[in-house]
């Protein structure tokens, strides 16, 4: 049984992994070349793939401790409706994630590509070479990245919104501490 009501360590730096993650993977996917047809991942898609992977580990890794510990009970000052709409915009951003990184190895899978984990761990692709499933899905990644962001940007004003108007301890829920 769960009693302080702060997210313990491992979720926080579960969560303050993906976020790093997440923002290098931004970084590198609006950086790397456009791709063209026919031609083979070059060291940036390279690395956007293989980070990619990783936040796939990292999530399905984060998605199961979560379902075996669950989260502490929400600040007892929170209204009903910011309850649920924290747990919609929780559970959209794990969907999206998952959603984006699949997207993307469907992406990769489609246009033949090898994928090499940081050059070393080979990855099976999930469909055929040209494969229609993966052209129509992989379509989406892109847009997709776009609707993360949003999601993101609306999760992080909210926790801003909790610390500076609010004034509870939302935030601070998450934060890591430092000397106990
Ligand atoms: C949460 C994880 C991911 C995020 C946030 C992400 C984000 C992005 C972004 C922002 C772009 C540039 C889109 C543009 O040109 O406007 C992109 C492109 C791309 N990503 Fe990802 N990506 C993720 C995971 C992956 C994975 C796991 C793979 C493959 C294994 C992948 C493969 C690709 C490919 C092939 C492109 C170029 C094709 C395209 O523009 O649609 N991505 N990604
Ligand atoms: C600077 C950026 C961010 C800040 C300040 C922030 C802040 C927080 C805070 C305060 C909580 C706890 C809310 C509560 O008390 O229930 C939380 C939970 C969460 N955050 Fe973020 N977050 C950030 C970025 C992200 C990003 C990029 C993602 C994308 C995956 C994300 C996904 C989540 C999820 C899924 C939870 C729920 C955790 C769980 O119950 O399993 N956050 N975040």
């Amino acid at each position: 049984m769960r009693t302080s009501q702060d997210y313990g360590s491992a979720a926080k730096l579960f969560h303050w992994a993906t976020v790093a993650l997440l923002a290098a993977q931004f970084t590198v996917g609006w950086l790397m070349p456009d791709i063209k047809r026919g031609m083979q991942p070059e060291r940036l898609m390279n690395l956007h793939l293989s980070i990619g992977l990783l936040i796939l580990t990292l999530m399905t890794a984060r998605g199961a401790w979560r379902l075996a510990h669950g989260a502490p009970p929400p600040e007892a000052s929170l209204p009903a409706w910011q309850r649920i709409a924290s747990q919609l915009v929780h559970g959209a951003l794990y969907l999206l994630v998952f959603a984006m990184t699949i997207s993307g190895w469907l992406f990769a899978s489609m246009r033949g590509w090898k994928i090499m984990i940081f050059g070393t761990v080979p990855v099976p692709p999930l469909v055929v070479q040209s494969s229609p499933l993966g052209h129509a899905v992989g379509e989406w990644h892109a847009p997709m990245s776009w609707v993360l962001l949003g999601v993101v940007g609306l999760h992080v004003a909210a926790a801003l919104a909790h610390y500076f108007i609010f004034r509870d301890r939302v935030l601070q829920r998450m934060l890591p501490r430092f000397g106990g």
